[in-house]
Parts: C-alpha cells; structure tokens; sequence
C-alpha cells in the first residue's frame, strides 16, 4: 500500500511559478509540499531555458567583446582570443547548479517539504507521487499527499514542427542549443521569435553564419513594429541572415549536415539551405502529460492550456493553474507573479496580477524591452498618443561607454500625457523596463517621470529624456 502524507497544499512543479507559490505559502502559514519530477529545482528557467541562456548570452558577449573591441578600447590582449566550449558550458552549468540548489535551501529554509518524483491526481484531494527512474533523491515506492489545496504549475514544453526529428544532435530544441559541443560554422533557426534570436546572438558572437527563417513578414512577434525593425537592422550588422515571410517545408539530417527546404509565403518560390546546426525555435505548448488531469476532467483548450477563472481555479476552486501551463504570455517573472496571488487566494481571498503591465525582455546585444501598448495596439483601439524618441547617441554614459546602439521609445495618451508604453532597444533596456513598469503601475504621465532626478551619467536619463520628448522636447537631442 502507497504511503500517505498530509499536507495543506501541494504544488505540482517547481519553476518560477510552483517554486514561488509553495515558498509564499509556507511563508504564510500553510503546511507545504512541492513535487518535482526533473531532479533539479527551477523548471525550465533555471535548468533549460531563462538562466542557462543568459549565461551563455554573456560569456559570449564577453567574447566577442575581448575579440573585436579590446584592442580599441585601450585593452592589449597578448595571444589570440579563442573560444573554450567546454569551459564555457561548465560556467554556464556552475550558475544552474548554484541557482537550482539555491532553491532547495529556501525550502528547507521556508519549511517546504520537497518530494521528488513525478506527481499526478489519484483523485481530487490526492496526487500521487511516482519514483522517477534515474533521478537523484527520488521517492522509492508510490506515496500519496492527501491535500486540501493543489497548486497546478507543470509548465511548458518544445513545440515540435510535424515532420522535423529533433535529435538534440544536430537537429535542435534550445535544450540542445545550450548544450552545443562545438560552435557550428552554419546555424540555421526556424522562428525569429526571442529563442531563435537570443541563441542566434550565443553562436553568431562565436563565430555561426545564423539564418533565421521566419513564417511571419517581421521578428519578434509581438514588438512594436518600429522597434522590430530596427532590431532586424542591428542584428543584420551582426551578421544575422534573415528569410521572412518564409515557410519551412521540411528538414532532415543527412550525417553531418541538415538540408531544409523553405518557400517564400507571397510568391511561392522554393530554396533548399544547408545547415551544420538546425534550431527549431518556433514556440511552446503547455505541459500536462502525465498529471491525469483529465481523470478529474480539468478543462483543456484547443491549445492545450488548462483552463482556469481570473482566480485562478479549475472546477474544483481547491486546485489552481499557474505559469505556463495555463493561458498569458509563457515568461518566468508572470509564473511568479501568479504563484503569489493564487496562494494569497488562498489565505486571504484575494490576490492580484496586472497582466497590462508584463515587460519583455529579449537578451541579445543591444537588449530590447517593452511593455505595456505597442503602437499597432493604440492604432488598433483607436486611442490617440503621442511618441517621445531618445537615443543613445545623445546619451553621456552610452557614448562614454562606446555602446550607443537604440533608442527609447514612449507612448503616452494624447490628451492625459499617461504612460501607455515603453519600446527600448539598448544596453541594459532589460534593467531601465522596470522604471517604465513601476510608472505604468502608479498611473504616471510622462512629465511625472520626466521631473524625477535621474542620476548623472546614466543610462536611465535617456529614460527621463523621452519622457520629456512625449509632451515636451528632449534637453540633449
Ligand atoms: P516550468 O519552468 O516549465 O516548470 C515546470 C516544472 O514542472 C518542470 O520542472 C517540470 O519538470 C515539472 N513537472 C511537470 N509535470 C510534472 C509532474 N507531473 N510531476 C512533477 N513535476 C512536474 N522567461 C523569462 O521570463 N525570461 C527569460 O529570459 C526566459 N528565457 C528562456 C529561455 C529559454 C531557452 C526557454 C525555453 C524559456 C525561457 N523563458 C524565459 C520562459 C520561462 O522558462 C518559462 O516561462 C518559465 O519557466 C515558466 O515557469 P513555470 O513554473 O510555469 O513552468
Ligand atoms: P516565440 O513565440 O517567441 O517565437 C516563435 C516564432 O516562430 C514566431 O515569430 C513565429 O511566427 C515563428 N514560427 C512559428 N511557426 C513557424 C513556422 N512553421 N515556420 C517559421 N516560423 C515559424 O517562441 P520561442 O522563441 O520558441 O520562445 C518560446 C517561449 O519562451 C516564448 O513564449 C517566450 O516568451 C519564452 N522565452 C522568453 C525569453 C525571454 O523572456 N527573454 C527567452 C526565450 C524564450
């Protein structure tokens, strides 16, 4: 007979959404037990996706830096510059590692009781917690958590393109894209969304001739039309081919080398690429499989997401959907802010998301970040704004820094002079988004943001600047 546990809440998955629910619950009282099949903490974020990414995202910044700009800079590099794959993948799997473990400390630290094993619904009250062969720790016989609350966060998975055999060799997921041995000399990617450009950045700063072929006449989906574009211009600078408004038709391996045939959309033309690497980068679908949901007869929709209300419950209000399993943009800082408010849900019987104000954040170099309306969106809903532009060639630290690349763009009403976006392609866009998120939140007008001292030399004041360009005009440009 299986082992049986109590607890008040148990939270099925440990990423950024599961792992912070279950911290918060316990920080609030509750007797909490998270399930975990991976063997490591952290979900795709900090074992296959957000974190290893970035790792490699600086390291070969940092590269390509010492390479290209050192001698420029004043900086004597005696020997060539080269790369060390295997170093730079154990650094980037020092930061997994710590970050991972980092999280099983807060658990003990916060009272978390962590089962690892792969969980599913034996019933409504109860999940089912299996060994998982191979996994380090894993229960060694079935045990059951009897609970009152179940936290749903089992994330996301590759969404595979029908007919292309990923082998994680030389056909590709990102997994297999953080994990390279070698840097191809040929790097051809489907989907120019943000993995494709984000790996694209990794292995064309160490030496990849990186196509991107993309469905759609644009990059980046869902940026600001003006600001995908001058993305798509400075990635080209970096050597980034781009084939838009192209479809795959297929892709197979032949021994060392992937052939992929493509058609242009419009007119129909065909083209055969050659490839050493194929990434296939063309998004996620929601992860249950496994979990027995439908034994409980947990709704799903026609794209796989568990189905939930603005509080986050199923049928049963006593189980809750979070993070990239369930609909909202699959980002790791919306499974937290999510894991928050469904466990004070629970505790206090409310809770909060603002899901206007998500900021993106693409990590290539320059970065590029936004949130809140684009200005299709504003066109699109019939309100009328106004646009400040600051770039970073009047910005002191930017030029100072030679890294004057992109510009801040604002969107603010018309006739309110309220923040209604932030578009920023430049270094450190992904820090400064924060400041136009916390102004979106507390309802600010661009002159509100624009009267705040921003220190000197800063990236920021390029901020400040184009929020006094929206209703007025900019000091430095
Ligand atoms: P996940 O992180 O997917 O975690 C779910 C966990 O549940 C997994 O560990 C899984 O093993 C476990 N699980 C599933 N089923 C079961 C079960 N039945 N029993 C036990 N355990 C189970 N987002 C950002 O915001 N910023 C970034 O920079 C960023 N970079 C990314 C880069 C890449 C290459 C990828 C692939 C994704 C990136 N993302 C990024 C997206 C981000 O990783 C996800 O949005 C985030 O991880 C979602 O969190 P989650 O908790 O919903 O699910
Ligand atoms: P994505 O949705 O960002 O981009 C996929 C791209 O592929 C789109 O531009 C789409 O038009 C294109 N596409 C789809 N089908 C295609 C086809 N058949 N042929 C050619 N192109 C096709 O998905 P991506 O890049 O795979 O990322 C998955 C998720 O991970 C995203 O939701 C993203 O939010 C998250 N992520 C976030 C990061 C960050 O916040 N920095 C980094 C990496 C991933």
């Amino acid at each position: 007979l299986a082992e049986k546990k109590k607890h008040d809440l148990v939270v099925v998955g440990s990423g950024p959404g599961g792992y912070v629910a279950a911290i918060k619950a316990a920080q609030l009282g509750f007797d909490t037990a998270c399930v975990e099949k991976r063997g490591r903490a952290g979900g795709t974020c900090l074992n296959v996706g957000c974190i290893p990414s970035k790792a490699l995202l600086n390291n070969s910044h940092l590269y390509h830096q010492m390479k290209h700009e050192a001698k420029q800079r004043g900086i004597d590099i005696s020997g060539d510059v080269s790369v060390n794959v295997a170093q730079l993948q154990k650094a980037k799997d020092t930061s997994v590692k710590q970050l991972t473990g980092g999280i099983e400390m807060l658990f003990k630290k916060n009272g978390v009781t962590y089962y690892k094993g792969h969980g599913s619904f034996e019933d409504e009250n109860n999940i089912k917690v299996s060994p998982v062969e191979g996994v380090e720790g894993s229960v060694t016989e079935e045990t059951i958590l009897e609970a009152k609350n179940i936290i749903v966060a089992t994330g996301s998975e590759v969404t595979p393109f029908p007919g292309i055999k990923i082998d994680e060799e030389r056909i590709v997921s990102s997994t297999g894209a953080l994990s390279l041995k070698e840097v191809p000399k040929r790097l051809a990617i489907i989907g120019g969304g943000i993995i494709g450009l984000e790996m694209g950045s990794v292995y064309s700063r160490l030496g990849s001739k990186v196509s991107v072929v993309e469905f759609l006449p644009k990059i980046g989906a869902t940026m600001d039309d003006e600001v995908a574009s001058a993305t798509q211009k400075f990635l080209k600078k970096q050597g980034f081919d781009f084939k838009l408004g192209t479809k795959v038709l297929s892709a197979e391996r032949n021994g060392d080398v992937v052939n992929i045939e493509v058609e242009n959309v419009k007119s129909g033309k065909k083209e055969s690429l050659e490839a050493d690497v194929l990434l296939v980068a063309i998004g996620r679908r929601p992860y249950i499989q496994g979990l027995n949901a439908e034994k409980l007869g947990l709704e799903v929709d026609k794209r796989g997401r568990l189905v939930i209300d603005e509080q986050f419950n199923t049928k049963f209000p006593h189980i809750k959907v979070i993070g990239d399993v369930t609909f909202g943009p699959m980002l790791a800082h919306k499974a937290e802010e999510e894991g928050i408010a469904a466990v004070e849900y629970l505790k206090e019987g409310h809770g909060h998301v603002n899901y206007a104000n998500i900021p993106s954040v693409m990590y290539t170099h320059p970065e590029v970040a936004w949130v809140g309306k684009t200005e299709e969106q504003l066109k699109e809903a019939g309100i009328s704004y106004k646009i400040g532009k600051f770039p970073f060639m009047a910005n002191s630290r930017a030029k100072t820094n030679q890294d004057s690349d992109g510009f801040v763009k604002i969107l603010i009403d018309a006739e309110t002079e309220r923040i209604l976006g932030a578009h920023i392609i430049g270094p450190n866009a992904g820090e400064m988004i924060a400041e136009a998120g916390l102004a979106l939140e507390y309802g600010a007008s661009a002159e509100d943001v624009a009267r705040v001292c921003h220190a000197h030399p800063t990236l920021s004041e390029a901020f400040k600047e184009a929020n006094l360009a929206a209703y007025s005009k900019s000091i430095n440009f």
